[in-house]
This record gives structure tokens, sequence and C-alpha cells, in this order.
């Protein structure tokens, strides 16, 4: 089988490239033995010392390694970008495609014939896996994994959720400074990503979903010995696959990402899975809209009761109480069970058996949390191209509501006039935000959930309708309407808003209106001016001239399209 292998080219084919490169391998140590015929498994690591979310990850692929050898293939580690969604400025959203692109080149370019994925914090998952789709090998994906719950004089506290709502009581006057040090202490307590349903959690269990994972793998928690074992059966398993030759293609189906947004609403998950799960599906050569969205979301109930859509539970909760094979066991109907996965043959044979040992945290279909899914789909005169709220973290009086606008053009003006008393903000007042999106923001950053004003804080207001092109941590809540498209940048009609504009929110109608005739709103148009661009050159630039707006998945339009890309020569 070794002359079918991809990885043959480099050290089979004759001549004296292969010649050099087994004379090189010899430099790695390698015995001829060790790895003449074997698979090469590319492990592709995003740790890295500065992310908390990932340090844990060189062990694991020591795990992985342990599992290729065992199973006669040829580990190869390569370390590529971190995306750390806590530290990376403006935000690792506008590095994501930087690493898809890392991805695909590095399994692309170098004696690789599959590859195993470590991630987890946010963006890494959709960013290795739009890569290596891209690239079109076998590939598993190992999910780092939750970390610890948090925990702060008697109380358990979610990661994200906890230091938004404190760092507002602490705003509001009611937490010192003393306390803060203690929460800097409680919150975040492992390595491992966000233990509440946010942005990881909903990436890494939309790629189990999708049948990328090992069963079970996305919700063991990041310190658990069972991570450990799941990361060596990762590495036993790309063996048989590449041996198979059961590509990536022949997994990420159009069903699969129909089941995977199923199961993001169904878990109450993150907007941002929105974005990433039509990149991840257009690189796969399928078309996932908005609508497919709206569509599910009428129909999947949300049964996990995590925070912050559900609650009070937290991941580790949602993995002992059957994790994502437990959850999805309870919405057979609404999944297609023939396709096949990289474990099994097919998603009804990896769900054999799969049982919930908690009722109260996987809710059966008769008590669900919400009988609907997560995520509404606006339109409307404010985002013909769409936008999105999730609903069901909101105050329900709010979703259906009209107010005056009030705008800020930025970030940093919001941040500096917000609480000013001047600008007269009461609780029925609209806040919108713009110049956030992909190219305005850049990267669309999650400012998403605005910041109430402090003195409606003080007065005990905690929601308000927000609208920005922006994206929202997914650890965030209330009524936020985010992702509008066209962005203001590009002169979408959120350029056009005025302060005192009246904007109406309906939720159950899915509409998004500003209320200006469409006269003056012509007029405004022609008399905005686009704003300058904001790289002169670099990858900044390369990001403005390609990203595609958030209801096409923000990815860059070249590596969207479909279109032949040779192999290397390697001889
Ligand atoms: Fe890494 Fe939340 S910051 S997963
Ligand atoms: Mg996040």
């Amino acid at each position: 089988m070794s002359g079918e292998l991809r990885s043959s080219q480099w050290y089979e084919a004759g001549g004296v490239r292969s010649f050099s490169h087994r004379a090189r391998t010899r430099q790695l140590g390698y015995l001829p033995e060790e790895h003449l015929g074997k698979p090469v498994v590319a492990i592709l690591n995003t740790w890295s010392d500065i992310n908390p979310c990932h340090s844990h990850l060189r062990d694991r692929a020591q795990a992985v390694k342990r599992g290729v050898w065992q199973a006669g293939g040829f580990p190869l580690e390569f370390p590529v970008a971190t995306l750390s969604e806590t530290f990376q400025k403006p935000t690792p959203m506008l590095y994501r495609n930087l690493l898809s692109m890392e991805t695909e080149e590095l399994l692309r370019s170098y004696p690789v014939d599959g590859a195993v994925l470590l991630g987890g914090c946010d963006k890494t998952t959709p960013a290795l896996l739009m890569g290596a789709t891209s690239a079109d090998l076998p590939a598993i994906y190992v999910p780092a994994g939750p970390m610890l719950p948090g925990h702060w004089r008697g109380e358990v506290l979610g990661s994200g959720t906890d230091m938004w709502k404190y760092w507002d009581e602490h705003r509001a006057g009611l937490l010192g400074d003393c306390e803060l040090g203690e929460l800097e202490n409680g919150l975040a307590r492992s390595p491992g990503t966000c233990m509440t349903m946010g942005t990881a959690a909903t990436l890494t269990a939309a790629a189990e979903a999708l049948g990328v994972t090992m069963p079970g793998a996305s919700s063991i928690p990041a310190v658990d010995s069972g991570h450990e074992r799941m990361a060596a059966a990762s590495g036993l398993r790309i063996v048989e696959l590449i041996r198979a030759d059961r590509r990536l293609s022949s997994v990420l189906t159009a069903d699969a990402f129909e089941d995977a947004v199923t199961t993001v609403l169904g878990l109450g998950g993150s907007t941002n899975a929105v974005i990433h799960l039509i990149a991840m599906a257009g690189r796969a050569g399928v078309s996932l809209t908005l609508d497919d969205f709206d569509r599910l979301a009428r129909v999947v109930p949300l049964l996990a009761n995590v925070r912050p859509s559900g609650g009070p539970y937290l991941m580790e909760d949602f993995h002992f109480a059957g994790g994502l094979p437990g959850f999805l066991s309870r919405i057979t109907d609404l999944l297609h069970l023939d396709r096949p996965t990289v474990a099994h043959d097919s998603l009804r044979e990896q769900l054999a058996g799969a049982l919930v040992h908690n009722d109260d945290v996987i809710r059966p279909r008769t008590r669900p949390v919400a009988s609907e899914g997560g995520v509404a789909v606006l339109r409307g005169n404010l985002c013909p191209d769409g936008a999105v709220i999730k609903h069901i973290a909101a105050e329900p009086r709010l979703l259906k509501h009209t107010g005056p606008a009030v705008v800020f053009d930025d970030y940093r003006t919001l941040q500096r006039t917000i609480n000013d008393p001047d600008l007269g903000i009461t609780e029925d007042h609209v806040l919108v935000l713009r110049g956030s999106g992909p190219k305005g923001g850049p990267g669309m950053p999650e400012y998403g959930m605005l910041p109430i004003p402090e003195h409606l804080l003080k007065r005990g207001v905690r929601d308000m309708v927000r609208i920005s092109d922006a994206r929202m941590s997914g650890t965030s809540y209330g009524a936020c309407v985010l992702h509008v498209a066209p962005e203001s940048h590009v002169g979408g009609p959120l350029a056009l808003v005025r302060t005192g504009d009246p904007i109406t929110l309906d939720v159950p109608a899915r509409t998004l209106t500003l209320d200006v005739d469409a006269e003056e709103l012509e007029r405004r148009r022609r008399e905005w001016t686009p704003p300058p661009e904001r790289y002169g050159r670099g990858y900044g630039a390369l990001y403005s001239e390609h990203i595609t707006q958030a209801d096409a998945g923000c990815d860059f339009g070249f590596l969207a399209r479909q279109g032949e890309v040779p192999e290397p020569y390697a001889g």
C-alpha cells in the first residue's frame, strides 16, 4: 500500500530528492523501518505559551503520537498559529482565515497522508477544519475540552458569562476591588476552553456533530484523563482512515452541515457558529445560508440546560449527563443518521447505546428549555442581507420593541461617551454601534453586547435593544442584534442611521426596521462618503480586499471558491 501513500512521493519515488528526504529523516533520528511505507500523520498543534485554553495540548500531542505509532503510522507534530480569544487583538477573527490558509498549505506542501488537528479556543476550530477541508485529506479533530468550573465564595462561575456579570456589578458599585481580585483567581481554574456553551463549546460540539471527532470527544474536560485517552484514540483512528482513504469530503456533506446547525440550535449555542458554519460549509462545496438557520431554528427545541442560554449547568455537567452523544440521542428524528463519521460508517451506529443520565441538564423533548432553537434571523431595511439575534438569551419584553436610536460610529467613541448622562439615554433607547463589521471592525470584534450606561445599571436595568455589525461573545447575553449585513463600512443601511431615528425590532415577525422613509434614506446615502481604507499594506490589506460579509461567512473569496490546486512535485 505504500505506493499509494501520498507521502511515498517524497520518500520512495527514487532519485536524488527521495534520497535527500530519507537522509534528512535519518538526521531527525528515525530508522528507515520506523517510517518508510507508513502513513504520515501531521499533528497540527495550536499550543502556545500565550493561550491558556490550549496549554495542555503539548501533552495531548504526545498522546496522539502514541496512538499513531501503535497503529503503524508515523506522526509528525507541526506548530501552527494559536488564536487566543482572550489575548489576540483586535480579534482572532481577523486571523481565522490566516490559520485556515496555514493549515491547508502545510498539509499540501509536506509529505502528509492525514492530519490530527488540535484546537478548541473559538476560531481555531473553524480555522483548522476549513483548511483541512480545502486540503481534503483524512483528518480528525481533537477538541481541547472545557476547563474546570469556576468557583467563588460558594458560587459556581461560568467563564465569560460571569466575568461580564460581575464586571457590571462592579460598575454598578456593588462589588469592590478585593472581591474582583478573588474572582480573578476563581474564574478560570485549569487548562481548557470556556466551560459555558460559548463559542468554543458550540463549535467543538458542531465538529463532533459533523462527524470529525471521536464520539463524545467535544465535552471531555480538558484535564480529565479521558481527554488523553481520546487523543490517543484519535491517533489510532487516523491511521485507519488513511488506510481506508476516507477523506474529509466524504464526511462533510450537506446532511452533516444541516445536523451541525440542528445541534448548535438545540444546544443554544453561540451566534458565532452562524458565521463559521457557513464558511466551513463553503469550503466543503456545501451551500448553507442564514435561511437554513432560520428554518431549523423554528423546529429544533433547546434541550441543553447550560449557561448562558439555559442554565444553571456548565459543560462538565453536560459531559457527565451524556455529552453530545446523549444530546443527539434525544433528537435522532431531526438528524441524518445514515451519513458516515470519522469513527463509524453511520451516525446511527455511532449513537447506538447513547444515553442521557441527567434529564435536567439535557432535557427530554417533553420538557425543553425552550421550544425553539437559540437563533433568529432578522430581515428588513436595516439589514437587507440579514442579521441574527440570540433571542433566548434576551429579556422577553424587548423582543418586540420600538425606540429611538442612539448611534455610535465606532467602539472607541462608544466607550468614551456611553456613560455621559447628557446623552439622555433611557432604557427604551436602541443602542446602535457601527464601524464594527468584517471590514470596519476590522474582523467583526465581539463588541455586540454593547455596555448598558452606568446610570441605567445603577437603576437595575440589565438589558436593552442593541444593534451592531459586530459579533458577540458566545458567553454574552441580552437583546443584541448582531452581524447586520451589509456592514456600515461598505455602505450598508446601518451607515445611514441617525440618533433619534425610530427602530423597530420584532423577533416574532423576524424583522428589524429603520422607521425612516426611503426617500430620506436615499438622500442620506448620496451624502455618505466611504471611510478610508484601514490598511496600507500587509495582511490587513489582503484581508480587507478579500473578506466577504457576515451572511457569506467572512471567508476570503479566493479561499471560498471551488477550483483546482495542483499537488506539489516532490521528486
Ligand atoms: Fe479560549 Fe474562551 S477564551 S475558549
Ligand atoms: Mg468567546
